[in-house]
């Protein structure tokens, strides 16, 4: 065999901007429209998002060039790129494990991602429903859910959780969809998806934006995201949740962008592809934070509930806003473009992996792994009514209050995702050959190469460490 030519039969995007409007559609996702201003708001506005810059220039977009250029130069599935590269820089193909790591991690995100995105299914579900009302009312132009009272428009939240039927039957339907577009391939289906949903995505990101700018309070926004509170910014807890942002954001951590990476053709400049997607990813996050912001500061309403911020407080918001209904609904599609082309990256890791390793059919493996998340996803479905005072790792610091959603969510953002992105920090910038890696990268002969060397070698793994020990074991410091 030669060493590293393409494995047989491996697909391959049908141009270089399929590979960035892929990449940017497994980077877009709830993690910019739900988790970063869920993050942003807990986390005081500014200080966080000076943080989370910084975190994606110096160690997320490194990162990333390290990941594709893993899986650009193997052709291969994740952990048979990671070994191919070890092999052929005489180094252990245990350093294969980051692959392992990362592909175990990425499945059990999968598991609650589904289970969240069930969520905006089912808000496109009410808010569709409203929109039809409003219409037949001839009010188009109505608040959102205008028949309700506000405590019963919040209500609507605590109500879903409270049905596991309602959150089953939401995730079963994204969890298929997913496979679906997993089952018909890299180019007949993540491709495909990607081209239509992420223009449409930007389209009306952009138009939510501008209507939160006209109509909701822009300058309040302006100011809680973009004035630091240097104080508050160097709190240890503030540097682990935003590099775990990062990420979880730009889709990091030996799988996704390795996988991906993997599709793409040679004559790719991936120092380049690596700039435009943490670009256009963090772009987006800001983006979303100055459409979602406005629309909460102008109706009262606090940046700081975490998690129910989308859920709960924006459809309040939208309750009081013109056009309301129509616009909540045209959010929640938004959010549920992005679910989808970021959950096809999560399942198409293992399936490749699958795929490659027992040489059986795409639609078959897809179809198995679809049903076996769908399964363990359950248990977070679970965790939010008939299991809520579980607490399965409440030996671990840090963990005594997570349900099993949140020990999933935790450990695999505070812990698998970090320790997989350590290690690739470490393989690439330390055992792997360097001219190997060098040629790859698209950086040769110019000014960027030794400023990614420093960073992936140095910047990275010593970061990453720092902030994954002082995340974990909080006590060491303060
Ligand atoms: N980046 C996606 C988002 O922002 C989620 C995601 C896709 C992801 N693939 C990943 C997260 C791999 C971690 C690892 O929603």
């Amino acid at each position: 065999m030669v060493a590293n030519a393409a494995a047989a039969g491996q697909p391959h995007w049908s141009s270089k901007a399929a590979f960035v409007l892929a990449a940017v559609g497994s980077a877009v996702g709830l993690g910019n429209l739900w988790r970063f201003p869920s993050e942003a708001g807990v986390n005081g506005g500014g200080a966080f998002v000076l943080i989370y810059i910084l975190c994606v220039a110096l160690i997320g977009a490194p990162l990333l060039l390290a990941e594709t250029l893993i899986g650009r130069h193997g052709q291969r599935s994740t952990v048979a790129s990671a070994t191919l590269m070890a092999r052929q820089s005489n180094a252990s193909p245990a350093w294969a494990g980051l692959a392992v790591i990362g592909m175990i991690a990425n499945y059990v995100i999968l598991t609650f991602y589904s289970v969240v995105a069930g969520w905006v299914l089912y808000y496109i579900g009410t808010s569709g429903a409203d929109v039809v009302r409003t219409i037949m009312a001839g009010q188009p132009f109505a608040g959102a859910y205008s028949h309700l009272s506000v405590e019963e428009v919040r209500g609507q939240m605590p109500a879903l959780f409270a049905s596991p039927l309602q959150m089953t039957l939401t995730h079963f339907v994204f969890a298929a969809a997913t496979t679906f577009v997993v089952a018909r391939g890299v180019k007949g289906g993540i491709e495909v998806a990607a081209t239509w949903l992420m223009p449409t995505f930007f389209v009306l990101l952009v138009a939510i934006t501008i209507y939160a700018g006209i109509s909701g309070d822009f300058t309040a926004a302006v100011a809680f995201l973009f004035t630091p509170d240097f104080e508050r910014a160097l709190q240890p807890q503030v540097l682990n949740s935003a590099l775990g942002q990062a990420f979880f954001s730009l889709s990091l951590g030996g799988g996704a962008m390795v996988a991906y990476g993997a599709y793409a053709s040679r004559d790719t400049n991936l120092g380049q592809t690596s700039g435009i997607i943490s670009a256009a990813d963090t772009g987006v996050a800001i983006i979303a934070g100055l459409a979602i912001f406005p629309i909460v500061f102008s109706v009262g309403l606090t940046p700081d509930a975490g998690p129910t911020l989308m859920f709960q407080t924006l459809p309040a918001a939208f309750h009081s806003m013109p056009a309301g209904a129509l616009v909540g609904l045209a959010f929640f599609v938004l959010v549920l473009f992005a679910a989808l082309t970021s959950s096809v990256s999560l399942l198409e890791i293992s399936t490749a992996y699958f795929v490659e390793r027992f040489k059986i059919s795409r639609a078959v493996v897809a179809s198995l792994l679809g049903a076996s998340l769908f399964l363990i996803g359950m248990v977070s479905v679970l965790s939010f009514n008939v299991w809520a005072d579980h607490r399965p790792l409440a030996f671990l610091p840090g963990f005594e209050n997570a349900n099993w959603f949140d020990a999933f969510d935790g450990v695999t953002g505070k812990i698998l995702l970090p320790l997989s992105g350590l290690i690739t920090a470490v393989f690439v910038g330390w055992i792997a050959d360097r001219k190997l890696v060098d040629g790859e990268t698209g950086l040769a002969g110019g000014p960027l190469l030794p400023v990614w060397r420093f960073l992936i070698a140095w910047l990275c793994p010593i970061a990453v460490f720092l902030i994954l020990l002082f995340g974990l074991f909080p006590q060491l410091i303060s």
